[in-house]
């Protein structure tokens, strides 16, 4: 007998990042939805994805977001930045049409900030592609009005996550020069790349008195409030499971993907992603 499809509340949330880095929105996945089924997929063989042009950084996202729509995922968490700065709106209206909702990590984290922030100047840093995209800063202002926005783009803070060199001299001094524009300015940042919650400390030690917020929680947060609004949760206490996937470095991934997530992550599989995974973007004139 064949067995039945599972329902949707049992399928896993889909998560993309460009590598690694989307590990930190995962680790606050895991936390505010302990019974949710995840898979991660890391496009390990094209990252980084911050100083690619918009066209590049869609054509992969609609390409990883299709793979992990072949396997079935009843919602998309784009955890990474710059995909959602230069994505979002195509994977939106990609899976709109396959009844995937889908979320990303500006619309959270611009929330957030609009709590956190006493003064009305908000600071985003994130990578080139993030901070030259505009989407913090447009959604910000679109909240309110009002807002002062100071966006200043920290490249370097990827490389040293990767590193692991997120204390010691020369975070630090990487970070005082990345963030001496935002001095006597924004009363709270948005860690704007899925890297930077690993520097954190550096990065509050650069800006003392600055709220930080991490735009992985709080797309945690927003996961949880969509998937309840969709009754798409998933019932019972079972714990979830976590399953990897990525293109490349399969080593490198579970290496310093330990870093980011906090604990050694489950043994990865390297997948190929192919044309056929192209997630197809409806016609304009079937969308209006
Ligand atoms: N994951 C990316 C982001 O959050 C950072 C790494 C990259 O440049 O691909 O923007």
């Amino acid at each position: 007998m064949r067995a039945q499809a599972p329902s949707p509340p049992t399928l896993p949330i889909g998560v993309f990042d460009s590598g690694i880095g989307g590990l930190t929105v995962l680790r606050a996945l895991r936390v505010a939805l302990p019974h949710e089924n995840l898979l991660y997929l890391g496009d390990t063989a094209r990252v980084p994805y911050g100083p690619r042009s918009p066209e590049t950084v869609r054509r992969y996202s609609l390409r990883v977001a299709g793979h992990l729509v072949r396997h079935g995922v009843k919602a998309l968490v784009v955890a990474c930045n710059t995909a959602t700065t230069w994505a979002l709106d195509e994977l939106s209206r990609a899976c709109a049409a396959l009844e995937i909702p889908v979320v990303g990590v500006i619309a959270p984290g611009v929330a957030r900030a609009l709590q956190e922030t006493r003064s009305g100047h908000v600071g985003v840093i994130g990578t080139e592609g993030t901070i030259r995209g505009g989407r913090y800063a447009a959604a910000l202002r679109d909240a309110r009005s009002d807002i002062k926005v100071s966006s200043v783009a920290c490249p370097l803070f990827v490389a040293l996550a990767e590193e692991g060199w997120t204390d010691g001299e020369v975070a630090r001094m990487v970070a005082e020069r990345y963030l001496a524009p935002l001095h006597d300015g924004p009363d709270t940042v948005i860690l704007g790349c899925t890297h930077y919650p690993l520097l954190k400390a550096v990065i509050s030690a650069a800006l003392p008195g600055v709220r930080c917020v991490d735009s992985a929680e709080a797309t945690a947060q927003a996961t949880a409030t969509l998937l309840d609004s969709a009754g798409l949760r998933r019932a019972g206490d079972e714990v979830g499971s976590d399953r990897y996937l990525v293109t490349d470095h399969l080593d490198r991934f579970q290496r310093v993907g330990a870093r980011f997530l906090g604990r050694w992550p489950a043994p990865a599989e390297v997948v190929d992603l192919v044309e056929a995974d192209d997630l197809a973007l409806p016609h304009p004139e079937s969308a209006a």
